[in-house]
């Protein structure tokens, strides 16, 4: 896959350049609580101040139905000025002026009808505030907003560094990676999820299982899972996936209540029965040893999903254990890329996460991206 990136434009100095991120991050009180998707577009907002562009920066924060206050960007504004230490001209798409400053972040643009579905002038609108469009949000990439792809029609579309970087390792763990290929997935939701086993069973080599697929799995073949969260509607395919020999299950599981109070590990044979008042809240300690062996052969490693309930001790050892691996294994022995909000939270808890050759800024666009499907942020940027 071959993109435009900022890196091909000649002559940025004078010019506007108007900037797609992802600023969806926690805000509470007013404050924002946790700035890694900030952080991860400094470089693109740095480099085109210093090749003299003017900047304009645009983003959504969760999804307003009416405008609500809690979701402005103003707290965003704040951060991003600490972070680089420069005022920011913040302001309203509506009230957006042509004034003297270098970066300008506008108000969030779900504010906006017409901008998730792009439909409506907002993406002409956008476009003749800039000569240029950087696309920089990997982690909204997957939508077709007007400020995502929809712009692309009226203004030329670069990929910015974030962006860049993103696609350029995701391609390496993926299409014609290092073997052996080792793929950790975990998290709840199945749906996210078995686009991405189908895609890459065929180049993996093992592919570690944890979270809702195994309760899915369990249940469709007809054991007793208590309180576990099951996905119903996805039980043929998950039996299906399952039947091969590269998809490895946990041979042993701890369930227990949600308050951490009465749990048991329990072993994975005939015998295995949830009560009805306990769930699978993780994988057991003989499959962390199993799959350690797994993770410390692989050259490539993706990791994305929580192999437990780790907010709540105990479910968290499993989770933890397996994720200081794959840091410690990345960067050197094997190319080592994770992502979605958990999986990064736990990286960096763990403060581990410096380790990790890709830190994906995506959640949903990262599987969207593994499974092979076209994201319309990035299809605009395609040569
Ligand atoms: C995300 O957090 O995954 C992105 O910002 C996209 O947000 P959305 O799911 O509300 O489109």
């Amino acid at each position: 896959m071959k993109i435009k990136t900022i890196k091909q434009i000649k002559n940025l100095a004078g010019k506007t350049v108007l900037v797609r991120v992802d600023f969806n991050v926690p805000v509470k009180s007013g404050k924002v609580v946790e700035n890694f998707r900030i952080k991860k577009s400094l470089p693109t907002i740095e480099y085109l101040l210093q090749k003299q562009a003017k900047i304009i920066l645009v983003s959504h924060l969760g999804r307003p139905k009416d405008k609500e206050k809690e979701l402005s960007l103003k707290p965003i504004a704040k951060e991003l000025e600490k972070l680089l230490d420069k005022k920011i001209n913040f302001v309203e798409l509506k009230k957006y002026k042509n004034v003297n400053a270098d970066i300008t972040l506008l108000e969030n643009i779900r504010y906006y009808q017409g901008e998730e579905n792009n439909e409506g002038t907002l993406a002409k609108d956008l476009s003749v505030l800039a000569d240029i469009f950087v696309m920089d949000g990997f982690a909204v990439a997957h939508r077709g907003s007007a400020s995502v792809s929809g712009i692309a029609k009226y203004l030329p579309a670069y990929a910015g560094l974030l962006v860049a970087e993103e696609i350029k390792c995701l391609l390496q763990a993926t299409e014609k990676p290092s073997k052996p290929l080792v793929l950790i997935l975990g998290g709840i939701k199945c749906e996210t999820k078995i686009p991405v086993l189908k895609k890459l069973l065929p180049q993996a080599n093992q592919i570690l299982i944890g979270g809702g697929i195994v309760n899915t799995y369990l249940w469709s073949k007809g054991y007793a899972v208590g309180q576990s969260v099951v996905d119903k509607d996805f039980k043929k395919e998950i039996l299906k996936i399952c039947a091969n020999k590269k998809v490895i299950l946990p041979v042993d599981l701890v369930v227990g209540d949600y308050a951490g109070k009465n749990y048991q590990v329990l072993k994975v044979d005939k015998n295995f029965k949830v009560k009805k008042d306990q769930a699978i809240l993780s994988i057991g300690p003989q499959t962390v040893q199993m799959y350690s062996q797994y993770i410390k052969k692989a050259s490539t490693l993706i990791l994305n999903g929580a192999l437990g309930y780790f907010e709540q001790p105990p479910y968290h050892y499993a989770t933890f254990a397996i994720s200081r691996l794959f840091a410690n294994r990345s960067k050197g022995k094997a190319f080592g890329v994770a992502g979605g909000g958990e999986t990064v939270q736990v990286l960096k808890d763990l403060k581990v996460d410096a380790q990790v050759d890709l830190l994906s800024t995506g959640g949903g666009a990262m599987l969207e991206f593994l499974s092979g499907k076209k994201l319309p942020g990035i299809e605009i940027l395609r040569i």
